[in-house]
């Protein structure tokens, strides 16, 4: 048995990244589906549609559990499929098979942070305003799930969401250096016009950002903290698999790439960002 990690592309890898360190010898099976890619300009019905034949396929190759380590996916698609789809796939499956979302772990990390910052100072009444800024799909922005997920816990918290459409497949396609960070710069640039002035904090909603998280960080000034949802997606599993023993995830160690797009050895902004060349089978 296994754990599945599901991405339209090679974003997911920086989650499966943080669970090799974190979770040691569990069996992963990685799939990008990147005859699709991107999803984040997909309607909602397609995604939807997409994220569970994934989920089928990593739950037909013995994962016990998916996660989905894509933002979009986790936005669009996992109550949808956790409501609709799942009771009766894990009924007839004949065992207990779950699928997991990042959105929620980050956002527990982002809003368990214990500062506030003193925004403005209007007479005697001091305004404390946290400004969270996203960077995300357009179809994760439209989702609003980070405003909403975010304004259940913290009330204190202003966030401000910023589509990037084409980040992801410049990311997916191995885009220079110069490309991708003129977007970034861009989007860092016009997400600060929004709020007025550089946010307090900011997460890197789509997990193929992380790839750029290098590029993100000169963007942003150096006070402004990032958010790292590898880290705590791997932490947040962690927890789970202790408190659900009945999830079978493997102890061989075993590591297995599959792509629904073209096999074989991928960019080079993916081995720069994996250590090495990286080779995914067919689906
Ligand atoms: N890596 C994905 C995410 O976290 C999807 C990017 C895309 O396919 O548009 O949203």
């Amino acid at each position: 048995m296994a754990i599945g990690v599901f991405d339209s592309g090679i974003g997911g890898l920086t989650v499966h990244r943080k669970l090799v360190d974190r979770l040691g010898q569990a069996d992963l099976i990685y799939l990008a589906d990147q005859a699709h890619t991107p999803y984040g300009g997909k309607d909602g019905e397609a995604i939807v549609d997409l994220t569970r034949a994934g989920c089928e396929r990593l739950f037909a190759a013995g994962c016990d559990l998916v996660i989905l380590a894509c933002n979009t996916a986790s936005a669009i698609a996992l109550r949808r499929l956790q409501q609709t789809w799942l009771p009766a796939y894990r009924r007839d499956l004949g065992r207990p098979v779950n699928l997991l979302g990042i959105i929620v772990p980050t956002i527990e990390a982002a809003t368990g942070m214990p500062w506030e910052h003193e925004a403005e100072r209007r007479g005697d009444k001091i305004e404390k305003l946290d400004i969270l800024a996203v960077f995300s799909t357009p179809a994760t922005a439209r989702s609003r799930v980070y405003e909403i997920e975010i304004d259940k816990r913290r009330q204190d918290v202003a966030v401000f969401v910023e589509p990037c459409p084409t980040l992801a497949s410049l990311i997916e396609t191995g885009a220079g250096a110069i490309d991708l960070s003129t977007a970034v710069e861009a989007h860092v640039k016009a997400i600060s016009a929004r709020i007025g002035r550089p946010p307090d904090r900011a997460i890197l909603g789509c997990t193929h950002y992380e790839i750029v998280a290098d590029m993100f960080r000169a963007a942003l000034p150096p006070e402004t903290p990032l958010i790292h949802q590898p880290q705590a997606t791997a932490d947040a599993l962690a927890d789970y698999l202790r408190n659900h023993p009945q999830y079978d995830v493997g102890t061989a160690g075993r590591r297995v790439f599959l792509t629904t797009g073209k096999p074989g050895v991928q960019h080079s902004l993916t081995e720069a960002f994996w250590g090495g060349p990286l080779n995914f089978e067919q689906a």
